[in-house]
C-alpha cells in the first residue's frame, strides 16, 4: 500500500502481460510464475514448437557475434540466459580466454542451466538478477547477448540502458527476439499456427497451455524491427543493424557501445 502511494502509476493496469493489461508492479511476478512452470520442459518445448528452428537462429546469433577463437580474454554476459543455449554455444565456438555469465531472474531456469553447463567449470557462471537493474559494475563485459528474453521485460528502456552501462567501450550488444513477419501469407499461417497449435502443444507436453498462450501473445506485443532499432539507438548504442530470420518470424539486432 505504501509503495502504491509512492508511485500510483505502478499500480495501474498500464502494461501488457500477453494480451492482458496488468499493473507494472505485478508483471514480473506473473512472468516468473510462467518460467517456474515451464522450466522442466523448456528445452524440449522449444524444439517441438519451432521444429528445431530456434537452434539455427541461436547459431546465427553466435556467428554474427563472432567471439574470438584466440586465448584473448573475452567476457560475455547472457541476459535472461535461462537454460544456457547462447552462453554454451559461445563457449563452444570461442577460444580459452572466453568466459560467460548467465544472468536470469528465474531460479528454476538457472537450475536447469547449471546442470547443462556443469562441464564448463569456471568459464561459466550464473547470477540471479533482473535485466532492468543488472547486479554488475559498469563497463565490465565485452559482449551482451539476450535471446527471447526482452519481450518478457516490463521496462525495455531500462534494460537497454543497463546493457549499455555494463558494456565496455567497443562492446557489442546482440538481441535475438521474435519479431514482425515481413512475408505476405507467412504472417497468416504463422498466426494460425502459433495461436492454435502452440497452446495445445503446451497443454499436451508441459501440462500448461496458459503459459504458452502468454508466450505467443507476448510476441505480438513486442516492438517491430524498426521500432526496436530506434529504442536501441535511444539507449546510446551506435551502428544498430538488424537481420530478419525466417521471413521476420525472428530478428537479430546488433549494436555497439562506441
Ligand atoms: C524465453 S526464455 C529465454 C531463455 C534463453 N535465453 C533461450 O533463448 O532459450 C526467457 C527468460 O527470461 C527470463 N527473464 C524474464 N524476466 C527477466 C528479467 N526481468 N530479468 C532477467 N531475466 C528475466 C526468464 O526467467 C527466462 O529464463
Amino acid at each position: 500500500m505504501a509503495e502504491d502511494l509512492k508511485n500510483p502509476a505502478a499500480a495501474e493496469p498500464n502494461t501488457s502481460f500477453g494480451f492482458a493489461r496488468v499493473a507494472q508492479d505485478a508483471k514480473q511476478g506473473l512472468v516468473n510464475d510462467v518460467f517456474a512452470r515451464v522450466a522442466p520442459r523448456y528445452d524440449l518445448m522449444n524444439d517441438l514448437m519451432s521444429g528445431g528452428l530456434h537452434r539455427l537462429w541461436k547459431s546465427d546469433l553466435v556467428s554474427w557475434l563472432a567471439p574470438p577463437k584466440s586465448a584473448v580474454p573475452y567476457a560475455l554476459l547472457d541476459v535472461a540466459g535461462g537454460t544456457g543455449d547462447i552462453a554454451l554455444r559461445v563457449l563452444e565456438t570461442s577460444g580459452h580466454g572466453a568466459s560467460a555469465v548467465i544472468c536470469d531472474i528465474s531460479a528454476e531456469m538457472i537450475e536447469i542451466g547449471r546442470a547443462r553447463g556443469a562441464g564448463e567449470g569456471k568459464r561459466l557462471s550464473f547470477v540471479r538478477g533482473n535485466a532492468e537493474a543488472l547486479p554488475f559494475a559498469k563497463a565490465c563485459f565485452d559482449a551482451y547477448t539476450v535471446a527471447f528474453g526482452m519481450r518478457n521485460l516490463t521496462r525495455l528502456e531500462a534494460a537497454l540502458t543497463e546493457a549499455y552501462r555494463v558494456l565496455k567501450l567497443g562492446g557489442r550488444f546482440l538481441c535475438l527476439e521474435f519479431s514482425s513477419v515481413q512475408v505476405p501469407l507467412l504472417d497468416t499461417l504463422y498466426d494460425a499456427y502459433s495461436f492454435n497449435a502452440i497452446p495445445v502443444l503446451g497443454g499436451l507436453v508441459a501440462g500448461d497451455s496458459a503459459s504458452y498462450r502468454y508466450l505467443v501473445e507476448s510476441i505480438r506485443r513486442f516492438p517491430d524491427q524498426k521500432t526496436f532499432t530506434q529504442m536501441i539507438e535511444n539507449a546510446g548504442f551506435e551502428r544498430v543493424r538488424y537481420r530478419n530470420l525466417t521471413g521476420g518470424i525472428a530478428a537479430i539486432h546488433s549494436a555497439w557501445r562506441l
